[in-house]
């Protein structure tokens, strides 16, 4: 039994003229959600910028040993205090990634065929019971819209959605754009916001040059961009710049981070610009000037 408090009324700090304040979440479209998919998104995406560095590698799924994944020990695990997500698969976190690791870990919880066969032709790949017991942050998942299986794929995202709700795990969805697809500002409207709609609590797709202000705006839900193919440093990040000034929340790069010359600069340079809000320019000067620091 605790002992009996005998702090008198008058003593006793109720503040009754102070009313308490309600705070919205910092996350566009989250208000909704339940406490722990809010505090798991909040480790994704920092509070204080409202954004977020994801490093993806989690290509391997697909495409096997990916160039600069062929050792994820030796390239990915030197860049992961810059990042705050991991975007990789259960196979390389169970098998590489140390548990005291502070990053937030998303996911990869679709999967199936190989670069050899129809990529839409996904299932999902994690039980949301073992996204419990690996503490993921999010799961993700590839939605194929306009793809053979579509339907295979919206439905995989669905799932998923609602078993994530049922443990307070958000989906990020990944719209994967097909090669006969046509990737301009149109077709992402199009997919992210059939990802926002059923349900996805994040929604990650690629910058357009021409319009991304309207991706963006029309999904009611925070977007990440992919980096895509290996670009120069400098064009990386003046897509990186030109995504957040456009309404994204933060990047998921993998390639443009773990094939540049010097990967570690390129993540330091890519945080200034998406967290501390650095010109393209600043930012490259910053990569060049750590690039010739031997590590
Ligand atoms: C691809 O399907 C995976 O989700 C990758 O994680 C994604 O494409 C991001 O990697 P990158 O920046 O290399 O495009």
């Amino acid at each position: 039994m605790p002992e009996a408090d005998a702090t008198t009324k008058a003593e006793k700090e109720f503040h009754a003229n102070v009313p308490q304040e309600s705070h919205a979440f910092f996350l566009k479209g989250s208000n909704a959600h339940d406490w722990g998919m809010n505090n798991r998104l909040a480790r994704i995406f920092n509070p204080r910028s409202g954004k977020a560095v994801m490093l993806a590698f989690d290509h391997g799924y697909f495409q096997g040993p990916t160039t600069g994944l062929e050792r994820v020990d030796l390239s990915i695990l030197p860049l992961a205090p810059y990042a705050d997500a991991l975007m990789l698969t259960r196979g390389i976190l169970r098998s590489v990634i140390p548990p005291a690791s502070p990053n937030a870990i998303v996911m990869r919880a679709s999967g199936g065929p190989s670069i050899l066969k129809e990529l839409s032709n996904e299932q999902i790949a994690v039980s949301i019971e073992d996204a419990v017991r690996m503490n993921v942050s999010a799961v993700a998942v590839q939605v194929f819209i306009g793809g053979e299986l579509e339907t295979q794929s919206v439905h995989n995202m669905t799932r998923l959605v609602d078993e994530g709700n049922r443990y307070g795990i958000p989906v990020l969805a990944v719209t994967a754009v097909g090669k006969e697809m046509v990737r301009d500002a149109k077709y992402m409207r199009l997919a992210c916001r059939i990802c926002a709609e059923l349900g996805a609590a994040f929604v990650k797709t690629y910058y357009v040059p021409e319009d991304f202000e309207t991706v963006s705006a029309s999904c009611p839900v925070p977007l990440v961009i992919a980096g895509g193919k290996k670009l120069p440093e400098l064009e990386a990040l003046r897509m990186a710049h030109a995504s957040i000034a456009q309404g994204a929340a933060g990047v998921d790069m993998g390639r443009n981070i773990f094939q540049a010359e010097s990967p570690v600069a390129m993540i330091q340079a890519v945080r200034k610009v998406v967290h501390e809000g650095a010109s393209p320019e600043q930012a490259f000067d910053s990569y060049k000037a750590s690039k010739s620091v031997k590590r």
